[in-house]
């Protein structure tokens, strides 16, 4: 299915004035639940307009996308793809162009993760971890950077601080990370002057979905300076400063993590 199809105007209508709306605009991808939302609604609350990506949780992305549009109409809207679907994602600046005429910031957040222990790696997990951790974000980067430059725009990719620093078991997830962190360098000199290009390193904020055990909780907690898990707004508020109050910074990596990566 193309993206124009899965390009969710229901969200929004198109404003009825002629008067180019001044509110910056950001497409936040994996937005529709947990981090991704957090940053979306903090994003919101600064006064932007913003284009919630999402690929199956559409149900979370239309409550998001009616919450934010309840408070200011025609401010949220809903885009899908697959990361995985180079098609599809390299169509989002373009349509977000079509539908509010500018694109001012990106925040690659979407990613999957899962355990690959070696001796049991599959190609598909290779493909599911790059293409949703780097390989999506670098063409999705690409596709909105003429319009990021137009802007002097901001792209913030969240990374983790296992892209330094292995996690037990997670050899591809780290790698895969590791890439996006050289990306956000790499970008920043090519992006420059005009797009600031940095990273967000999450510790432990939120859970995996799946089945977490209490004692891994409770050892992470342990062997974070803080003695506690973060919050996705800890993240939200530190990709609002680097997106929107940091005029100066760019190549850059900030963890955000309670001092968890001073004990591993
Ligand atoms: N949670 C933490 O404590 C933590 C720690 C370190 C780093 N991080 C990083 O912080 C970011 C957000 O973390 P999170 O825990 O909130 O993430 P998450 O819930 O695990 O995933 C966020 C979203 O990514 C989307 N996604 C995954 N694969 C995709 C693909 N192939 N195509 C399109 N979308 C895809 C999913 O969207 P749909 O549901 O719509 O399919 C999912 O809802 C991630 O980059 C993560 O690596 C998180």
């Amino acid at each position: 299915m193309s993206v124009t199809q899965h390009f969710d105007t229901t969200a929004t209508d198109c404003p009825s004035s002629s008067k180019p709306d001044p509110a910056q605009v950001a497409l936040v991808t994996g937005a529709a639940k947990r981090i991704g939302a957090r940053i979306s609604r903090h994003l919101h609350q600064r006064g932007l307009r913003v284009a919630i990506h999402c690929r199956h949780a559409n149900e979370e992305a239309q409550q998001l996308a009616q919450e934010l549009n309840s408070q200011r109409a025609h401010s949220a809207l809903i885009v899908h793809s697959d990361l995985n679907d180079l098609n599809q994602l390299q169509q989002l600046p373009d349509q977000i162009i079509q539908h509010w005429g500018r694109l001012d910031i990106l925040v690659n957040n979407a990613s999957s993760f899962f355990p690959t222990p070696v001796g049991k790696v599959t190609a598909t997990q290779w493909d599911d971890l790059f293409g949703s951790n780097v390989r999506g974000p670098f063409f999705l980067s690409q596709a909105a950077a003429p319009y990021l430059r137009q802007q002097q725009g901001a792209l913030i990719n969240i990374v983790d601080i296992h892209a330094s620093k292995p996690l037990a078991e997670h050899s591809l997830y780290c790698m895969a990370k590791a890439s996006l962190l050289m990306m956000t360098q790499s970008l920043a000199k090519e992006l420059a002057p005009e797009v600031r290009v940095n990273a967000v390193a999450p510790g432990y904020i939120l859970r995996p979905p799946d089945d977490f055990p209490d004692h891994i909780h409770d050892t992470i907690v342990q062997r974070t300076a803080l003695k506690r898990q973060g919050d996705p707004q800890d993240i939200a508020q530190t990709v609002a400063f680097l997106a929107l109050d940091a005029p100066f910074i760019s190549g850059q990596v900030i963890a955000v993590d309670g001092g968890r990566s001073l004990h591993m």
